[in-house]
């Protein structure tokens, strides 16, 4: 048997509020989260970096990979995976950040949940 889906969390804001040159925090059930506006799509991730927990949503976009700007440990927003060559293969800091799937509700605002279970 599966598990009930996720209830959204409605942000409240449109695509049309999101700066593709300014990821967007927005505070969440899941925590701090950044908007990313990317070839107009919307993308949803945590805002800090599993690694010191860094400003990951300030960091450097390139496409669809943030480069956190303490370290420059780099992340791809729609698999949240480590693409940088110094990822450790181990360790809690080796953990991928955390996605969500961007919704949208009947009144055009976007909505997130957590694209895979935490
Ligand atoms: S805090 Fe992000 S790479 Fe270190």
């Amino acid at each position: 048997m599966s598990e009930p889906a996720e209830a959204p969390f409605d942000t409240g804001l449109r695509p049309e509020d999101l700066d593709p040159e300014r990821p967007r925090p927005v505070e969440s059930p899941w925590g701090t989260l950044a908007l990313y506006l990317v070839e107009g799509e919307v993308l949803a991730a945590e805002a800090f970096c599993p690694h010191l927990q860094g400003p990951l949503f300030q960091g450097t976009l390139s496409g669809s990979t943030v480069t956190c700007p303490w370290h420059l440990w780099r992340y791809e927003l729609r698999s949240g995976r480590r693409v940088d060559a110094a990822c450790p293969p181990f360790g809690p800091d080796a953990r991928p950040i955390r996605t969500y799937r961007v919704e949208r509700t009947p009144a055009g605002t976007l909505a997130l949940r957590p694209a895979r279970p935490a």
